[in-house]
């Protein structure tokens, strides 16, 4: 199956399941982690024809999506005497997409890369927009470009080896997903079964549809892909408030989605009940809801330091309803401190 990305020049299909040999006519630079590499490069690489094929491997960990690793990257890509008219091709999850699309935008002031992403979250989400970049001691992502690829693989296969807690992690950005744009979709999740590689199928394709509609519309996120923040907002606070430890990211989303869930109910856009099915939702899929916030104050005031928000306006992205979604920048701090407090 393919789906495409509508960007005027810098359109590309996403593939689903649909990984076969790849053709390219000079020399193709596969990054890939220490991780990952032991288990689909050997694929990976049988499966690519190029004039010379060069692997770089780095080592696994958001803690190394940094500056010195895209250096390391560069200086291997120098040694190999790639050109602009050769490829990379980026095999991994969301740190390696981020980091390689990131290394593609610089090299030489561009070259094509390609990217094949092994995690749900990098399938559903990261691989998908042209987003790329690495973290700074100041925060995460605050070094970047906007940069497509020319084409994404998405193998639903590559998910068997991913950890439980990891592929739990993607859910919760599908689930999100699908509370902000599909209400029909959100039932889906309510009775799939992601064993079934139909339905883990469905849900890639799904999300990937939904990053193509609004990626299509809103590429450097002047609007509606800051849609896709909904839930991070919170999320963000707890992270760094756990110094990046012990939650998955797509883990402190999931709260992250119900602390905002818990708004939209005090502002009369979302039920309960409503409120309620999505957290029974992501506790299906092994997700947390729950957060002990120490601090309600301090925990708002870090609101403002998210790069997401604007001379310090704070914006929430809420759900109105299931399937539909909405962006507030009107929202009274006592509203949201009421909301914080529920979750003491
Ligand atoms: P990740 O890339 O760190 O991968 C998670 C872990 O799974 C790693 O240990 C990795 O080696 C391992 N792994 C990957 N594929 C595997 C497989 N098939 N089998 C077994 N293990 C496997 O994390 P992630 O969740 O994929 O990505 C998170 C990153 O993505 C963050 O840096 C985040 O900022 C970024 N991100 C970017 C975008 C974007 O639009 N560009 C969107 C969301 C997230
Ligand atoms: N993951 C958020 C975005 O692509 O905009």
């Amino acid at each position: 199956m393919q789906i495409d990305i509508n960007l005027d020049k810098n359109s590309y299909k996403v593939y689903i399941d649909e990984l076969s040999t790849l053709k390219f006519k000079g020399k193709v630079a596969v990054i890939t982690n220490s991780k990952v590499g032991g288990l689909y490069l050997a694929e990976v690489l049988s499966l690519i024809e190029a004039d010379e094929k060069y692997t770089i491997t780095i080592p696994d960990g958001e803690e190394y999506k940094n500056l010195a690793t895209i250096e390391n990257i560069l200086e291997q890509l120098f040694v190999s005497r790639l050109d602009r008219s050769n490829t990379i091709i980026a095999l991994g999850g969301g740190v390696v997409s981020d980091m390689s699309g990131f290394v593609a935008s610089i090299y030489e002031r561009g070259i094509d890369f390609i990217t094949i992403p092994t995690t749900l979250l990098a399938q559903v989400d990261a691989s998908v927009g042209g987003k790329t970049g690495v973290n700074n001691k100041f925060g995460k992502n605050l070094i970047g470009s906007f940069y497509q690829p020319r084409a994404v693989y998405c193998e639903s296969r590559f998910l068997k080896t991913l950890p439980r807690r990891e592929f739990a992690a993607g859910i919760a950005e599908a689930i999100k997903m699908a509370i902000m744009f599909d209400e029909k979709f959100f039932e889906f999740f309510e009775r799939c079964d992601v064993q079934n590689s139909d339905d883990l199928t469905k849900i890639i394709q799904r999300c990937v549809e939904l990053k193509a509609m609004v990626v299509g519309q809103d590429e450097r996120e002047k609007g509606l892909r800051a849609v896709l923040n909904y839930g991070h907002t919170f999320a963000h606070v707890i992270e760094n408030e756990l110094n990046y430890k012990g939650l998955l990211h797509g883990e402190a989303v999931a709260i992250g989605i119900n602390m905002a869930n818990r708004l939209a109910v005090n502002l009369g856009l979302l039920s309960v009940n409503e409120a309620d099915r999505i957290e029974d939702l992501l506790t299906k899929f092994n997700l947390p809801t729950k957060y002990k916030i120490k601090d309600e104050n301090a925990f708002y005031e870090s609101f403002s330091l998210d790069k997401k928000s604007e001379n310090s306006v704070i914006k929430f992205i809420l759900p109105d309803g299931i399937g539909k979604n909405i962006i507030k920048s009107d929202i009274k701090k006592e509203q949201v401190i009421e909301v914080l407090r529920l979750f003491k």
